[in-house]
């Protein structure tokens, strides 16, 4: 590399990284951006627990009738709840998708993926639920960071509604959670999603699909 590439590279590196190096954690004036003209999801009362950036895929399996069906998700939670005055804020996961979509690598890397200097904060997944019917998503913080054996560092949620993303159909829906078991909040919400969605059709039989997505989750009253 020459060295006034190599410099160029630092510094978009150096840039990339500013935002997030000295963060003033400011939770507490965190605002959920729901637009104003919908109606499907309603307002959180009060400040978030929690803002994170969710970095992974969701899962579809396709139908008899050949169109897919959603066999849950698998992300890496980041942390970014100290920066939701950054400059980046805003468009955070719009950075993540484009580094997510330009890697093929799937393992859990801690961060690599998206190349942010961002905590790990948990994982989002999918568990039978205590009724033995279907799935339901779980954000875990209990394998990472200061949470790390804190067994009531979990939620498992049902949704309570969901909004087509404001901002394109090849983005999944927005969602309202609610929490059924665990701590780590009693609401959350998906929003800011990017990709994700499965492609129209599907041969029935055919394998399960993975599509990469981003998007923040958002966690209200917090116990842990
Ligand atoms: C609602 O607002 C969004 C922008 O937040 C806009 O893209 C959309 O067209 C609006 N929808 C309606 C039905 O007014
Ligand atoms: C296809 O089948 C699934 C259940 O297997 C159902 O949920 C879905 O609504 C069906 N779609 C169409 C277009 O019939
Ligand atoms: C979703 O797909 C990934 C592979 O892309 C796999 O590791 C994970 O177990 C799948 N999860 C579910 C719930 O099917």
């Amino acid at each position: 590399m020459s060295s006034s590439l190599f410099i160029t590279a630092v510094l978009a590196v150096a840039a990339l990284a500013a935002p997030f190096s000295s963060g003033n954690c400011d939770i507490q004036h965190a605002q959920l951006g729901l637009p104003a003209n919908q109606t499907a999801l309603a307002q959180p009362s009060g400040a978030p627990s929690f803002v994170l950036l969710g970095v992974g895929v969701q899962n579809y399996t396709c139908s008899t009738n050949g169109t897919y069906l959603s066999a849950g998700a698998v992300a890496q939670l980041f942390d970014i709840s100290c920066h939701v005055k950054s400059p980046m804020f805003d468009n955070i996961q719009d950075v993540a998708f484009a580094r997510l979509q330009a890697t093929s690598r799937k393992d859990d890397c801690d961060g690599d993926i998206i190349g942010m200097p961002l905590p790990r904060m948990g994982d989002h997944y999918f568990v039978t639920p205590p009724s033995g019917t279907g799935i339901s998503p779980v954000w875990d913080f209990r394998a990472f960071g200061r949470f790390k054996g804190n067994s009531a560092a979990t939620v498992l949620a049902a949704k309570v509604a969901n909004l087509p993303a404001p901002d394109g159909a090849e983005n999944v829906d927005w969602l309202q959670l609610k929490s059924i078991s665990g701590d780590l909040a009693t609401q959350i919400y998906r929003t800011d999603t990017r990709g994700g969605q499965p492609p129209a059709s599907c041969t029935p039989g055919s394998a399960l699909v993975s599509i990469k997505y981003t998007s923040k989750y958002w966690l209200f009253g917090s116990t842990v």
